[in-house]
């Protein structure tokens, strides 16, 4: 069955079913992670909404939120072809108003790995994030490990502004050399592709080390024979993104962002000491 589209609060509550609401945020050009995320909502809520919508908010100056690939009549073939309810696709003007003035500070976290490397991103994911749940009312949300700390930045608003919301997280999504699904994927020209493997081999790498300073160097090897520009890597708390010593014991995440060509990219992959 084809999805019902709702664009904005009034047409999302129209669609609301009375039973339990499996909400999963996207920015759409949908692919085969996202895909992952609504077959889990599927089975944690009688009815799954998709959110599509690319938010201005999170994007900084000289980012490609121009570029950003906008494909909403594929990604509704997407939608339906998962069995997706409600697929609420608002426009920018929708979403802000040209007065709006409050929004969601992401605190110190917010400006530490990725947040250091583009100011602001996290302010303007957690705004909007924030205002998806409020629109949509759900009961769970689910979000991948791929943005690590995107997914530690959404359960700590979930605890500190105490909205009634489980949040789930999603394993990442692969194609078979290793390379994470990443809707800016399709900006790589075949070198790029084959240069934005060292990322992949670079974690896998890592987590192949026991403790913590092997696990770093282990990555960083792999990376500096690579043809990639890299912005950091990084072995963190996955709660708090705090780097970890080497007598860490306990659940870690190995976490890389680096510049192919034109295009930037970030992957991780658990590591337990
Ligand atoms: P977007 O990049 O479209 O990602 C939407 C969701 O899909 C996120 O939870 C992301 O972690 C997940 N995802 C992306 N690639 C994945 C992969 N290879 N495997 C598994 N899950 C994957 O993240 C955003 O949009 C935005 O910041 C958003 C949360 C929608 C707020 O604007």
């Amino acid at each position: 069955m084809e999805p019902i589209v709702a664009h904005d609060r009034a047409e999302l509550d129209k669609a609301r079913s009375s039973g339990s609401v499996a909400l999963v945020p996207t920015m759409g050009a949908l692919h085969e992670g996202h895909r992952s995320l609504m077959r889990l909502a599927r089975t944690l809520g009688d009815q799954v909404v998709v959110s599509i919508f690319v938010n201005p908010l999170q994007f900084g100056p000289g980012e490609d939120y121009a570029r950003y690939p906008r494909t909403l009549s594929t990604d509704l073939d997407v939608c339906a072809a998962e069995g997706v309810d409600v697929v609420f696709a608002p426009s920018a003007d929708d979403m802000y108003r040209p007065d709006r003035q409050v929004g969601v500070s992401a605190g110190e976290m917010g400006t530490i790995v990725e947040g250091a490397v583009r100011p602001g991103h996290f302010d303007g994911m957690l705004t909007v994030v924030l205002k998806l749940f409020n629109l949509v009312r759900p009961d769970v949300a689910v979000f991948g490990q791929k943005d690590a700390q995107q997914l530690a930045l959404i359960r700590r608003m979930v605890v500190d502004l105490d909205l009634p919301i489980e949040i789930v997280g999603a394993p990442t999504v692969r194609e078979s050399d290793g390379l994470a699904l990443s809707s800016r994927n399709r900006y790589l020209t075949p070198d790029d592709r084959h240069a934005a493997l060292a990322l992949s081999r670079a974690l896998r790498a890592g987590a192949a080390e026991s403790a913590p300073a092997a696990v770093r160097a282990a990555a960083l090897d792999v990376l500096a024979s690579s043809a990639l520009e890299v912005d950091y890597l990084v072995l963190v708390d996955p709660a708090t993104f705090a780097e970890v010593p080497d007598s860490y014991r306990g659940e870690a995440v190995l976490a890389v962002a680096a510049r192919v060509g034109s295009t930037r990219l970030i992957d991780n992959v658990l590591v337990t000491f």
